[in-house]
């Protein structure tokens, strides 16, 4: 087995830091310490002086050639894992979206289809269940056994994803009966069809009135609803793409009844603000995503939840669709704009540039949110830190180096960016993925279709 040794580097995990060396064979660390050269020989050998070294990040939050709204996400496995492994990112968990009516077990066989063969990133999968009943509630400890111990619900979307209280309460109670995680998407469906529908009955069609559509209260209510559902069930929850001081209140003050609650944001509602629906010529379609991007107060209360702990993940919610050709489809009529924007490939870098080194973060919980936390909640035990006889995820990192994002450079496979223009400090050089150099100084390296693997992950842990 192929040998490779990481020598001089900053090696950073979730707690500490030390100068060192890390020893790679085949696809595992075999050895971590100081000058390991001298105990141990190697096939090749990497010179990390002047770098930081972190595990490979885990974006827990993904939509790869997602079906929706009448179109599909604009990145399919390959086309997005490869952005991903650019950016630092060598896992992913994407969510196998139930078509009402049809199986659990239908939706996980076409996402296989979809990833198998073509990932170049190691991949998981949610369960998004949009039809809970007595037979779909049979297959749930069958998907457990297989490695999908995470269940997503939608409190919104109402006709196509969404379930009500009475299947989100039964999912619950299945699902922690077998081990596994409910996680949801938590607006109020209710209130965002009748502002739509109020907005378009007075001829508002624009993009900003996507994001009026949506307001916080639709958040925070689902946010409270779904944490008394869990309450009432003894059940933890996570909930996805947290985007404001309303939803944030509410989960604080839940704590207070020692509840388990998984908090997750992403990176758009970190560093960007409701001024982005204002810009001219449609521009505002780019960013119409649900939660939509919220005001400047929200991402201050995102990031001082994100220090002090309450927020636990910071994922990307990837779901590109194309400018020119997709997110004109609502040209003439916002609630027609396809939902979702890219994000997969920046997302260690935004959060390492605008967090990290503006000391809103410290290294450590970079590494704890981006990497640790996803692995440890969704049970990927060979992911997410560095250590011996984990997954040889190494990212190789210039804590100095000054870019751009461009979408004229960019990896995704979509024709803009809701980050164009951002002026960043910190790249991505090298980055393995199971011992396998994929990114080299920058380039993606030998990197072939469908090296990704399909990861099975443990049941739930209740002592987290
Ligand atoms: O706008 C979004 N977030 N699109 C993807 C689907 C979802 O709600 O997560
Ligand atoms: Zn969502
Ligand atoms: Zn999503």
């Amino acid at each position: 087995m192929k040998k490779t040794l990481i020598k001089n580097g900053h090696i950073w995990s979730a707690v500490d830091d030390f100068f060192g060396d890390i020893l790679v064979e085949g696809d595992k660390i075999v050895a971590m310490g100081k000058d390991l050269a001298k105990s141990y020989s190697a096939d090749e050998v990497i010179d990390a002086e002047g770098h930081y070294i972190f595990p490979g990040g885990i974006d827990a939050h993904t939509h790869m050639e997602l079906p929706f709204m009448g179109t599909k996400a604009a990145d399919d496995f390959e086309t997005g894992t490869l952005a991903g492994l650019h950016g630092g990112t060598t896992s992913i968990i994407d969510f196998a979206i139930q078509t009402q009516g049809n199986s659990l077990s239908d939706c996980v066989n076409t996402w296989h289809e979809k990833a198998g063969g073509k990932s170049v990133g190691d991949y998981a999968f949610h369960c998004a269940v949009t039809d809970y009943n007595e037979k779909t509630a049979k297959e749930i400890p069958g998907l457990i056994a297989g490695g999908i111990t995470s269940f997503k619900t939608f409190m919104a979307y109402k006709g196509a994803l969404m379930i009500d209280d009475r299947m989100m309460l039964g999912l619950m109670g299945t699902v922690k009966e077998h081990g596994g995680l409910v996680t949801v998407h938590a607006e109020n469906g209710d209130i965002v069809d009748t502002m739509v529908d109020h907005y378009k009955s007075q001829g508002l069609l624009s993009p900003k009135y996507h994001a009026l559509a949506h307001p916080p209260e639709a958040e925070g209510e689902a946010v409270s609803r779904v944490m008394d559902l869990a309450h009432y069930k003894d059940s933890p929850v996570y909930i996805v793409h947290t985007s404001c001081r309303d939803s944030l209140e509410r989960i604080k003050k839940n704590f207070l009844r020692d509840q388990r609650v998984f908090v997750e944001t992403c990176a758009q509602y970190l560093l960007l603000d409701d001024s982005v629906y204002d810009k001219p010529n449609f521009e505002g379609a780019k960013y119409v995503m649900s939660p939509p991007i919220r005001k400047k107060d929200d991402q201050a209360a995102l990031w001082s939840s994100l220090q002090c702990g309450h927020v636990h993940t910071v994922a990307t919610d990837h779901c590109p669709f194309n400018f020119h050709g997709q997110k004109d489809m609502g040209k003439d009529d916002f609630s027609k704009i396809p939902n979702g924007a890219a994000g997969i490939e920046h997302r260690m870098e935004l959060i390492f540039s605008e967090g990290v080194k503006t000391g809103r973060i410290t290294m450590n919980k970079f590494v704890e949110v981006m990497c640790s936390n996803p692995a440890s909640i969704f049970g990927l035990d060979k992911k997410g830190t560095l250590g011996i006889g984990k997954d040889a995820d190494i990212v190789i990192f210039d804590p100095n180096q000054k870019h751009t994002i461009s979408s004229k450079s960019h990896h995704h496979n979509v024709d803009s960016s809701i980050f164009e223009g951002w002026e960043l400090t910190g790249k991505v050089r090298t980055v393995l993925s199971r011992g396998k150099v994929v990114v080299r100084d920058g380039a993606a390296d030998q990197v072939e279709r469908g090296q990704g693997e399909f990861l099975k992950r443990k049941p739930f842990n209740y002592s987290l």
